[in-house]
């Protein structure tokens, strides 16, 4: 009984995945403008920011070397003047996946 009622949502656990990626892209995008803005420039748009040098996150994006190892290694560890951030699992994902959401197609 309890099996046959689990498969019956079956069809619309298959929708989740997409559904969790846009909530974890927004959560992504406001953890990139709190941790991150105050150095790099966060979004393909904004004019705010500094732009002292510092690559801007969709030019990290753009990188061919940037994957989401290299990307959880440098919020992992600190590293040149940038802070230990001590990000979670889950922020560091929901990072990760906004910075890759700017790559170029
Ligand atoms: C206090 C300023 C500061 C903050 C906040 C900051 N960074 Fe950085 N970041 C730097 C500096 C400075 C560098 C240049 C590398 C160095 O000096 O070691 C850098 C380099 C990087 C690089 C490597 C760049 C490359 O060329 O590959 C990545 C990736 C990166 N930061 C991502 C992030 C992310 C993601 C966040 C937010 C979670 C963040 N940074 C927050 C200052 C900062």
């Amino acid at each position: 009984m309890v099996k046959k009622m689990r498969w019956s949502i079956a069809p619309l656990l298959l929708l989740l995945p997409g559904l969790a990626e846009a909530a974890d892209l927004d959560r992504g995008r406001a953890l990139a403008e709190r941790w991150c803005g105050n150095c790099h420039v966060v979004d393909r748009t904004t004019s705010a920011g500094r732009a002292d040098g510092l690559p801007t996150l969709p030019a990290i994006a753009a990188k061919r070397e940037t994957t989401a190892a290299s990307l959880k290694g440098v919020m992992s560890a600190p590293h040149g003047r940038m802070p230990d951030l001590s990000l979670g699992a889950r922020d560091q994902d929901d990072l990760i996946a906004y910075i890759l959401s700017l790559r170029p197609n």
